[in-house]
């Protein structure tokens, strides 16, 4: 790891909001703004049962992962055409282009969208061309990465799979997310060993709310690349080392934790522990519309409350860059980047 050159706290926010970074852990329709959800409301005619913006927003006071899910698949029912799913993913693109993100690992959820009668194709289509876009248009490189919701059967899991498999070339991996506790990963054992044969990436959500056997049962039964949140990892010690011998990743999603009450204030939240003991931890915005900040937000208000250094900035970036999918080579450049924002700073 380089010494990064001492930098002034009070330049800190404006270092972590130009240095380039990944954003691996975003779920697309977690970041659909009311503004656009009553456009859309209006344009295909889906009531909402919210008078207007406003009190839509005043709604999202979440105790718990599954308050905040009940909403989140409201707000999601006005998607529709092929178009909307493109606006949507456009929009999260533009604000990840503003905020110095140069790869975006995009999770949609097709079973929220398939269960009412929209096809996987107009799904799969409109945020793909999103991100083909992003990569001609902003120089964003970004990839989907389909998620199965974990409270539905791992035959409708499979079923899911199957339609989605003549898009294949569009999404690079699978991913399990919905409401964790009481639908352990080995549920999905078996789809995920059909997606391992097929090529696809794997990840899962394990450790937001659920205990740390989950993390056990995602790596060993799942054997997932990245652990998505996972922060419920430093209860077992004999799981952190695991995790960072074996450098999995943890997507760790510090305002979402605090919305969603996994840690009473963010001066508390373990982000620093998980560095300190050499993980490959990385910070991400989960469902920015709903959780009050986008990734830089996420990164400075992290900072500020927990007191991380330009080191640890530079290692969350870093880390980030490896624990994407995206090719070596690619990997290598974006560490270069990295390397020369911090020059520039010193
Ligand atoms: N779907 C969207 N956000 C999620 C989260 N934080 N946990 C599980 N499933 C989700
Ligand atoms: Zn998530």
């Amino acid at each position: 790891m380089p010494a990064v050159p001492p930098i002034a706290a009070e330049r800190l926010p404006e270092l972590l909001r130009r240095m380039p970074k990944a954003e691996l852990h975003i779920h697309i329709e977690g970041s659909l703004e009311p503004e656009l959800i009553f456009e859309m409301s209006r344009r295909n005619g889906i009531a909402i049962p919210y008078a207007g913006v406003e009190e839509l927003r005043r709604a999202y006071a979440f105790t718990n992962l599954q308050s905040f899910l009940d909403i989140y698949y409201a707000g999601a029912s006005v998607l529709i055409n092929e178009r909307d799913f493109h606006d949507m993913a456009w929009a999260y693109l533009l604000k990840a282009k503003a905020e110095n993100v140069v790869r975006a690992e995009l999770f949609f959820d097709p079973q929220t969208h398939t269960a009412r009668g929209v096809a996987m194709e107009t799904v799969i289509n409109g945020l793909h061309s999103a991100c083909t876009r992003a990569g001609a248009e902003l120089g964003v490189s970004a990839s989907l990465i389909l998620c199965f919701l974990r409270h539905l059967s791992e035959g409708e899991a499979f079923e899911t799979l199957e339609q989605a498999l003549p898009f294949q070339d569009k999404f690079i991996g699978v991913g399990l997310d919905s409401s964790e506790v009481g639908h352990p990963p080995e549920k999905f054992a078996k789809v995920f060993a059909r997606c391992r044969e097929l090529g696809l990436h794997l990840v899962a959500h394990a450790g937001e709310e659920g205990p740390p056997s989950y993390v056990w049962t995602a790596l060993d039964l799942l054997k997932v690349e990245r652990i998505d949140h996972g922060v419920q990892s430093s209860k077992d010690p004999q799981l952190m080392r695991r995790l960072a011998q074996d450098r999995i990743p943890l997507t760790v999603c510090p305002l979402s934790n605090l919305k969603l009450c996994v840690f009473p204030a963010l001066e508390q939240h373990n982000l620093r522990e998980l560095l300190d003991a050499g993980l490959v931890a990385t910070v991400n915005s989960d469902d920015p519309a709903y959780f009050g900040g986008y990734l830089n937000e996420n990164f400075t208000r992290t900072f500020a409350a927990t007191g991380l250094s330009a080191q640890h900035a530079w290692q969350l970036a870093a880390n980030s860059f490896e624990a994407s999918f995206a090719e070596p080579e690619q990997k290598r450049r974006w560490r270069d980047q990295l390397d020369a924002a911090f020059a520039q700073f010193a």
